[in-house]
């Protein structure tokens, strides 16, 4: 049975993985380092300082910065993207999201958060779905990031469910492997060869429903 359904938030929930790119997007800039919208692609699900080093490989390498630099540019990529997320109201919840929530809640079957974000809750209550999460991961409090499956166990661990009766739903590769080690039906959306991994891939939110979910669960 299908008891538990645990969402990504960047680019799953709202479109927020585009402030992403943007915010890290005047800072490679104006750093002089090349970065476009696919290279933005490995960043999607990893954290902070994960994506930050990604984007310095790019130019003289992540060694070739001492730490104390690479927090103050991390913290000025925050700040640019915490000013670009104030934009961010209940209409930027991406299409068939609310009505899965509240499929979710109708048929008993519990919901979660797992986003590596440390600015989750905050566009959380943007968005004004809040009363529908059962639990939320704290991004901060989880040792391995995604593809790892911390995140996921920590969420189904929380919810006390077995994670072979939960489903993940993502956007990124790493999300999708991180989905995948947790032993839990992996729900991709986006584009087919980005999502190769998951059981379940859809062009979009819209395309989200619980009954194809719950078919997978008792096949
Ligand atoms: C993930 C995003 O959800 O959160 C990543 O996909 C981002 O792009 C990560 O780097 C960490 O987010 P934040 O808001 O804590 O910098
Ligand atoms: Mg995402």
């Amino acid at each position: 049975m299908l008891k538990a359904v645990i969402f990504d938030l960047d680019g799953v929930i709202t479109d927020s993985a585009a402030y992403h790119y943007a915010a890290w997007k005047v800072l490679a800039d104006r750093m002089n380092i090349p970065f476009d919208k696919s290279y933005n692609e490995k960043l999607k699900g990893v954290s902070r300082m994960e994506s930050l080093n990604l984007i310095l490989d790019n130019a003289k390498g992540r060694d070739a910065y001492p730490e104390s630099m690479k927090e103050e540019l991390a913290t000025e990529k925050n700040e640019i993207y915490k000013e670009m997320i104030k934009a961010i109201t209940k209409k930027d919840l991406l299409p068939g999201i609310e009505e899965l929530l509240k499929d979710c809640k109708k048929r008993n079957i519990k919901v979660a958060l797992a986003s590596a974000s440390k600015n989750a809750p905050e566009i959380i209550k943007r968005l004004e779905i809040g009363h529908y999460f059962d639990y939320m991961a704290d991004a901060s409090s989880i040792k391995r990031s995604k593809p790892y499956p911390d995140i996921f166990l920590n969420c189904a661990e929380n919810l006390n469910e077995d994670p072979a009766e939960c489903c993940g739903i993502e956007d990124s590769e790493a999300g999708i492997d991180a989905i995948n080690a947790a032993g839990m039906v992996s729900i991709g959306v986006g584009s087919t060869e980005k999502m190769k991994k998951a059981d379940l891939i859809l062009k979009g939110t819209e395309e989200l429903s619980l009954d194809p979910i719950i078919k997978m669960l008792t096949a």
